[in-house]
C-alpha cells in the first residue's frame, strides 16, 4: 500500500526557545526536520512526505528538505498543531492520492528508530483503522486535587506514554478530521472520538519528543550512541 507521512513542523519552539523554529534547530550539524523527514524515507515503508511549515519558513523549511529528493513536498502549516495536520493531509489528498496508509509524525520526534515506523505502518497495512507507539510509564502516577494534595495513586499497570508517528487509513483520518474546529493532543485521540480502535506497538525512548534544552542534550547523547 502507498503511504504518505504528514510532518507538523509550524511550530515556533517556544519551550525550547532556540531563537529559531524547533524543526530548523540542528542537533549534531543536520536539523530535527532533515532528521525527522530522512528517518520516515530510510525507514523503507514510507513513499512520500507532506511537511507543514509556518508560512513564513516554508522557504528555509523547504531548502533543508531539498537533498531529499521529489517526494518530499513543504506547504504552509496552521496556528494549532491540528490545523498544521489538516492543511497537510488537505495537501496530501491532492499531492499523493493514491496513498491509502497516512502516518502523523512531530519534525519534534527526530531521532525515531526505523523498528517504530515500519511496525506502525505494518499493523494499518494488515487492517488497523489506527495505531499508536507506546512506551509503559515507570514513574509512580498519583492524582492530585486542587490543592496539590494527593487524592489517589494510580495504577499504572495499564497506563502508557504516546509517541509517533501514529498510522491511520486515509479514509479514517479523513473523517476524524472533518469535523471542523476538533482539538485533541494527539491525533489517535479525534480517531477515538469517532468509535475506532486505536491499536498499539512497542515505542522506542529514542522516539522523545525534543521539547526542551534538556531534551536536546538527550538527543545528542543519543545520536552519540549511534544506531539502534
Ligand atoms: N506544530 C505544528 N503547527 C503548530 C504547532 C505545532 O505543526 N501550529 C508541530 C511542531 O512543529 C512540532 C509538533 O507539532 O513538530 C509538536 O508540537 P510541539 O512539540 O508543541 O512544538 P512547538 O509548538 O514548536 O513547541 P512549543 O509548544 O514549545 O512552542
Ligand atoms: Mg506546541
Amino acid at each position: 500500500m502507498d503511504t504518505v507521512a504528514l510532518v507538523p513542523a509550524a511550530g515556533r519552539g517556544t519551550r525550547l526557545g532556540a531563537g529559531v523554529p524547533k524543526a530548523l534547530v540542528r542537533v549534531l550539524g543536520h536539523s530535527l526536520l532533515s532528521r525527522a523527514v530522512r528517518g520516515l524515507l530510510d525507514s523503507g515503508s514510507v513513499g512520500h512526505v507532506v511537511v507543514a511549515a509556518a508560512p513564513d519558513q516554508l522557504d528555509p523549511m523547504g531548502r533543508e528538505v531539498r537533498d531529499l529528493g521529489e517526494r518530499v513536498h513543504v506547504v504552509p502549516g496552521g496556528g494549532e498543531r491540528t490545523d498544521s495536520v489538516r492543511a497537510a493531509l488537505r495537501a496530501a489528498d491532492r499531492l499523493v492520492p493514491s496513498a491509502e496508509v497516512v502516518l502523523v509524525h512531530d519534525a519534534a520526534r527526530a531521532f525515531t528508530p526505523a523498528r517504530v515506523i515500519r511496525d506502525v505502518v505494518a499493523a494499518v497495512e494488515r487492517g488497523a483503522p489506527a495505531v499508536v507507539p507506546t512506551l509503559s510509564v515507570a514513574d509512580t502516577i498519583k492524582r492530585v486535587d486542587d490543592e496539590g494534595v494527593v487524592a489517589e495513586t494510580v495504577d499504572r499497570s495499564r497506563l502508557r506514554t504516546v509517541q509517533t508517528p501514529q498510522g491511520f487509513t486515509v479514509d479514517v483520518l479523513r473523517e476524524a478530521y472533518g469535523a471542523a474546529g476538533e482539538v485533541a493532543t494527539d491525533d489517535a485521540g479525534l480517531v477515538e472520538r469517532l468509535g475506532y480502535p486505536v491499536e498499539t506497538v512497542a515505542g522506542h525512548t529514542n522516539a522523545l519528543k525534543v521539547t526542551t534544552s534538556f531534551d536536546l542534550a538527550v538527543a545528542e547523547a543519543v545520536l552519540a550512541a549511534g544506531p539502534v
